[in-house]
């Protein structure tokens, strides 16, 4: 049972990620991922895709081909960072994720992609790679329209869903009064959390 100040923090979080899901335009639509690329982090920007904070997971969507998923496959630790500047309230998530690939899960998310979308992941060449000239990486008879289902099989190939499982968020709401910090442990069931110096 967590204490009334802590609960109203948790169902904050809840409520601004779950708002992020059917909301484009929120500030937490988008956040950013770090992997470690041999001893460097990386980071880049994704969409959220799914979130479940009884189940402490969050998924973005990506490109199995891109230098994301090899880093993720030697280490599958993350954290990733969302903020608002309208509510002032970072959440910083760390744990380990999983990598979706031609499953149930995988196939149902798919069909939920926009055909628009799917166009992202039938480029001929592996996300990030050099180019000897510009190119879209999109392939050409469907760079000015949507791909028919039967176009973007090529896509479905290369979509994967990231699963972040997350153990810990660093909760920082930015106050006049006096910054609030705090951190949520996430274990098994259990969750643990207490007030750190903002
Ligand atoms: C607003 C925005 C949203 C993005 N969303 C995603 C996304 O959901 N998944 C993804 O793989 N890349 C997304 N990207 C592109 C990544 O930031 C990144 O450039 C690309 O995935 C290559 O990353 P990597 O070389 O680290 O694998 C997005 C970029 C922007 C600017």
């Amino acid at each position: 049972m967590l204490k009334k100040e802590f609960k109203e923090i948790y169902e904050k979080v809840e409520k601004l990620m779950s708002e992020a899901l059917k909301d484009s335009a929120h500030p937490y639509r988008t956040f950013s991922l770090a992997t470690i690329d041999e001893k460097m982090p990386s980071l880049r920007t994704v969409v959220l895709r799914d979130f479940s904070l009884q189940e402490n997971y969050f998924d973005c969507h990506s490109d199995l081909r891109s230098p994301k998923i090899k880093q993720l496959e030697k280490n599958n630790e993350f954290s990733a960072l969302f903020y608002s500047s309208e509510k002032k309230i970072q959440l910083r998530f760390k744990g380990t994720v999983e990598i979706f690939h031609k499953n149930s899960i995988t196939k149902q998310r798919w069909d939920s992609v926009t055909p628009s979308s799917k166009r992202c992941y039938m480029g001929p060449y592996n996300p990030s790679d050099m180019l000897e000239e510009y190119h879209p990486n999109i392939p050409e008879n469907v760079q000015f329209k949507d791909p028919t289902d039967q176009d973007s099989l090529s896509g479905y190939n290369n979509f994967v869903i990231i699963r972040c499982h997350f153990y810990e968020i660093d909760f920082l709401k930015l106050m006049y009064s006096g910054h609030q910090r705090c951190k949520f442990i996430f274990n098994k069931e259990k969750i643990n959390v207490s007030w750190i110096a903002p």
